[in-house]
């Protein structure tokens, strides 16, 4: 219930004016995003880097409905991913991006997407690396993995995500489980419908398994977003013949940090999902309704100031 208030006030804009205007949403944030600028995220990836982990960067915004602020995204990818490289981070994939698609106007004119996508996707290949889509609600799927397919032919290296939480997608687990095809399984983190999500903790748990079955089986690249330590055990355990560098492990800033550093530790590869800009709210809605102890951490930052 909790979760379902959160996830719908992470779009509505009144809500949203309130909370992005409050001094003290600025200190709650910079736990789960790594600042405001590019510098910010050059100096996150680099912490992380020397700890052993990789990255993958997201310029935070989504939504986005206005042609120039969607043309600024992608200038700002392209920018962070020249700094990268140029400091050193973006070779083999070390620190790549993460892009979501609305926030380059998937939702104005879809070609105009694909368009943005692919350029950074060429930033990305000059600099060594790559470009994971992000997901978004379900009613993005079809054309984001559309976009997906088109980018693969020119930069075959480009991520897919999937949300166990969607009845469709161990189906789409197989479909994308051929050599060369990155995979990102998470749970999923938006409010969906019963139609096409699994309503229970429980289910979307067993879907989770189900389709991290299908990727270990198949022959593409399984990168396992989870911070569930049954999941992450679960992972393990199903790995078979796989060796540690044929899949990986995928966390976010900010949350279970000390679990990041044991698995890379153990030799695992762990990627850090660092997001990065101005527009944290929706990320930070999402994040807030995934456990309510970040609900009573908020309020309890609001008590202290007022
Ligand atoms: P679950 O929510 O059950 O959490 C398991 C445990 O992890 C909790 O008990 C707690 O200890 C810890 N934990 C989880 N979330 C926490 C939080 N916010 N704060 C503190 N502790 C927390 N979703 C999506 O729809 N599209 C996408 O593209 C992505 N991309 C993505 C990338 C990466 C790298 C990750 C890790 C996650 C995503 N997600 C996502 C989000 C994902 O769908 C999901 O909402 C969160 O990862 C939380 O689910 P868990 O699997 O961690 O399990």
């Amino acid at each position: 219930m909790l979760r379902r208030t959160i996830l719908a006030a992470s779009r509505n804009h009144r809500v949203r004016d309130l909370v992005a205007g409050a001094p003290v949403s600025r200190g709650v944030v910079a736990r789960f995003v790594a600042g405001e600028g590019v510098d910010d995220a050059v100096r996150a990836a680099r912490e992380l880097e020397t700890d052993g982990l990789t990255v993958t960067l997201d310029r935070l915004g989504e939504d986005v409905l206005d042609r120039d602020q969607a043309a600024a995204t992608v200038h700002d990818y392209c920018e962070v991913l020249t700094r990268l490289s140029d400091v050193g981070l973006t070779q083999g994939g070390r620190c790549e991006v993460s892009v979501k698609l609305t926030a380059v106007g998937q939702a104005i004119d879809e070609a105009m997407a694909l368009d943005h996508a692919a350029t950074i996707c060429r930033a990305a290949r000059d600099a060594g690396t790559t470009v994971t889509l992000d997901m978004e609600d379900h009613t993005t799927t079809d054309s984001t993995l559309g976009i997906l397919r088109a980018l693969r032919q020119d930069f075959p290296s480009t991520g897919a995500v999937l949300q166990s939480y969607l009845r469709r997608t161990e189906g789409d687990c197989r479909d994308l489980a051929h050599a060369g095809s990155r995979v990102r399984l998470c749970k999923g983190a938006y409010k969906e419908p019963e139609t096409v999500a699994f309503q229970t903790a429980s289910e979307v748990d067993r879907s989770y398994v189900r389709c991290m079955k299908v990727l270990f089986a198949g022959e593409g690249y399984p990168m396992l977003a989870t911070h569930d330590p049954r999941l992450i055990a679960v992972a393990q355990s199903l790995t078979g013949p796989r060796t540690d560098d044929s899949y990986e492990f995928q966390m976010l800033y900010g949350v279970r940090p000390n679990e990041q550093r044991r698995l890379a530790g153990e030799g695992k590869t762990v990627r850090v999902y660092v997001p990065y800009g101005t527009e944290w709210y929706g990320y930070l809605m999402r994040r807030l309704a995934e456990r309510p102890a970040n609900v009573s951490f908020f309020l309890r930052a609001l008590a202290t100031r007022s």
